[in-house]
């Protein structure tokens, strides 16, 4: 079966789009250059790190998927009752596989509305990971094939960007997993500031979040007994051999994830064993490691509700409803553009 419905953005014609893409890797060379050293977490993302990530989603200690799954089994039919049909827009939409639930809600409030709106079941997934989206695409091709499906590989920045605002019908953009934690509180500002701007008024955004709980829950989810997180953290320097042209030996770096309880975030390292140098040949860059210096690969801000929607509104996002599962691990976020 081939893949009808797949666009790759940094190819496409948009002076905008085009100036992200030839940033690409200055913000490897940015981190890397910084003390304390950082890597943007997007680069967790080539074929083997999205595969990876599938596999976290399964282990015993990562209550994230599971619990934001069951969230969006019980209600997904209320989210869809509130909002009426829309055009579905996921951010970071990888295998789709909690969306599934979203897609099965809005396909029965379609149903009646066939007939008067060609495109009333639409659904665009967006992905930085190229070969997770097409897997991804072919096989809800397959599941519903009255879909109005139209995958894009990109960045956030770059698909917001490219789909401008919809004024023929009213949009929903999701944004689930809580992947908006890998932002600090400046950056997730702009970032919603972009999804605002991708919206119109009385359009809506569904927000997943992780919410704070005790230190060694989140450790352990972060730290896993069979140490795959350990792989997805290192599996990023290999991304950047493969990417940049680098040579970096990941037998000399080390997992950890901590809990900042100050900041309320897990930080997720990897630690330099011994001092040493590592080259990405296509950037241009040489990289010094001191023995036991960290890079640190992504933070995942653990949330508070009401701080949450007072972000949220001051970006013009009113929440309409929350829900979450019984412990208040997680949580989901309805909110509507005012
Ligand atoms: C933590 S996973 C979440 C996947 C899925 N939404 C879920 O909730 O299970 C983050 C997803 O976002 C994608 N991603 C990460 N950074 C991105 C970026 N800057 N732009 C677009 N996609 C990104 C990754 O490839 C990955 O599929």
């Amino acid at each position: 079966m081939t893949v009808k419905h797949l666009k790759i953005l940094h190819q496409h014609n948009n002076p905008n789009i085009h100036q992200t893409f030839e940033k690409d890797g200055h913000d490897v060379i940015q981190g890397l250059t910084a003390t304390p050293k950082t890597l943007p977490p997007k680069y967790f993302y080539d074929d083997r790190g999205s595969d990876i990530f599938e596999q976290i989603c399964e282990l015993p200690e990562y209550y994230p998927t599971r619990t934001e799954a069951w969230i969006l089994k019980q209600y997904a039919d209320e989210i869809a009752d509130i909002t009426g049909s829309c055009e579905l827009v996921e951010l970071g939409s990888g295998s789709s596989t909690k969306t599934h639930y979203l897609l099965n809600a809005y396909q029965k409030v379609a149903k009646s509305l066939t007939e008067s709106i060609p495109d009333a079941f639409s659904y665009i997934p967006i992905d930085v990971s190229g070969g997770i989206l097409k897997t991804t695409v072919l096989a809800l091709q397959e599941k519903y094939p009255n879909l109005t499906l139209e995958g894009l590989i990109g960045t956030y920045e770059e698909a917001l960007l490219y789909l401008g605002k919809n004024h023929a019908r009213s949009r929903m953009i999701f944004f689930l997993g809580s992947s908006i934690g890998n932002f600090n509180e400046a950056e997730s500002n702009e970032f919603l500031n972009k999804v605002s701007h991708a919206l119109t008024q009385g359009d809506y955004f569904l927000l997943g979040i992780d919410l704070q709980k005790p230190k060694d829950i989140l450790e352990d989810a972060y730290n896993d007994s069979q140490e795959v997180t350990a792989a997805f953290n290192l599996n990023m320097l290999a991304h950047l051999n493969w990417r940049f042209q680098g040579d970096f030996d990941l037998s000399l770096f080390k997992h950890q994830a901590i809990y900042n309880e100050v900041d309320h975030q897990i930080e997720m390292y990897l630690h330099a064993q011994v001092e040493h140098q590592a080259s990405l040949d296509i950037l241009d860059l040489k990289v010094q490691f001191q023995s036991g210096e960290s890079i640190l690969t992504e933070i995942s801000r653990k949330f508070d509700l009401e701080k949450v929607q007072s972000q949220l509104r001051s970006q013009g996002l009113a929440t309409i409803k929350i829900w979450t599962d019984p412990q208040q691990w997680f949580g989901l976020v309805l909110c509507q553009v005012i």
